[in-house]
Formats: structure tokens, sequence, C-alpha cells
């Protein structure tokens, strides 16, 4: 697989510097081509300037609609050869257009143990609902929310004194583990999906 990474996001990018740092040090094979944002002015678009790699913000206001949006985002991404997309706290549900651009390319982080606590405020709900371990997956993103063929998932123990703040430090440590993990595996390309499950060949 095309070893040319997009990454998207919305704000602090500190899974974007992971995966950057996983590059940087060899631990994964691929790089960074561009990092598109849609939000403007986001720590996440500095941090790729900060290391060389081009920062790109798409103005969803400049677009009619969602499908437009989605256009432009594929255009962008096509221009640069990219070969698999890492949503990496994207704020934006992803449209046809990319998922049909990009078809098992496109990967995702989730800050619980999905299918529990998807969409916003993952470790709040893991808090409110009392479960005793949470954690962290990357998921092939489908058209449907968080719910695609799971790649990788890393477990975290829930303490009593814990707050969403304290929690959610536990868990983004983990995120930052398995999302560069997770990428080297879904670029090696040996693997298949069986249902939806995701399934690595020997
Ligand atoms: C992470 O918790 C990720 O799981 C979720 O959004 C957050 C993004 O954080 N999808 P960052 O921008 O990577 O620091």
């Amino acid at each position: 697989m095309n070893r040319r990474l997009a990454v998207l996001v919305s704000g602090r990018g500190t899974n974007l510097q992971s995966i950057v740092d996983a590059t940087r040090s060899g631990h994964l094979d691929a790089a960074v081509a561009v990092v598109l944002s849609n939000r403007q002015d986001v720590a996440a678009l500095l941090r790729a300037r900060d290391a060389g790699i081009e920062a790109l913000f798409v103005d969803p206001r400049e677009y009619p609609n969602r499908y437009a949006y989605d256009r432009a985002i594929v255009d962008a991404l096509e221009a640069r050869d990219v070969g698999l997309v890492c949503l990496a706290g994207f704020m934006r549900v992803v449209g046809r257009p990319l998922l049909s651009a990009f078809p098992g390319r496109i990967l995702n982080i989730h800050p619980s143990l999905l299918p529990s606590f998807a969409g916003l405020d993952a470790q709040r709900q893991a808090l409110e609902h009392g479960v005793k371990v949470t954690g962290a997956t990357v998921h092939l993103v489908s058209a449907e929310l968080d719910a695609g063929p799971i790649v990788l998932q890393a477990a975290v123990p829930v303490a009593d004194d814990d707050t969403e703040e304290t929690l959610s430090a536990r868990i983004l440590v983990e995120e930052h583990r398995i999302y560069p993990e997770a990428i080297g595996m879904v670029l090696d390309a040996k693997w298949r999906i069986d249902g939806r499950r995701f399934v690595r060949l020997s």
C-alpha cells in the first residue's frame, strides 16, 4: 500500500504528533504527506508546520454542502498521492466521497473500547456509566459513526478517583501507542475483513 499518509485534524494534534514521531524514529515505515484541518489556527496545524509538513486548512464555509466539502478534501488528498487517511481528532462525519475514494483506507482513533461509548465525550460517558475498564480503539471508518472494523484496542482501568481529565490523560497515552502501530498493520496489507472483523493473515 502507498505509504503516504494524510492526517485529518480539528484540534490540538497530539495523535498527529505521535504519528509524525513514529515515522521519524523509524517505528512506522510511512510519511505524513499532508495535515488537513477543518478549523483554522489549531495547534495541530502548527505542529505540522513545525515538523516541515504541509498544513492545509480547508474551510467548510466555502462549500455549499457536506458533499462538496468532502469532494474538496478528496481532491486535495488525491493531488498529494495519499494512500491512507488517518482521522486524528477530526470533528466531522466522513461522507460518501471520501469513503469511496479511499475504500478501507481511512482510519480513526476513538477514546473508548468501541462499541461502548461512541460519539462525543467518550471518556465522560465511560465515567458516568461506571465501567471499570475503558480504553482506546483504532478502527476502519465506515458510513456509520465510530462503527467500522476494529484494528487495534488497548484497555485502560478506571480508578475510583478518576476525573474526566485524569482518565483522558491515561487513555491518551494508549492512543499514542496504538495509533502508529495500527497504521503500520494496515499498511503492511496482510489482513482481510471477515464480516465485521479485521483479521491479520499469518
Ligand atoms: C483523541 O482523544 C481522539 O481519540 C479523539 O479526539 C482526540 C484528539 O486528540 N478522536 P488530539 O487532537 O490527537 O490531541
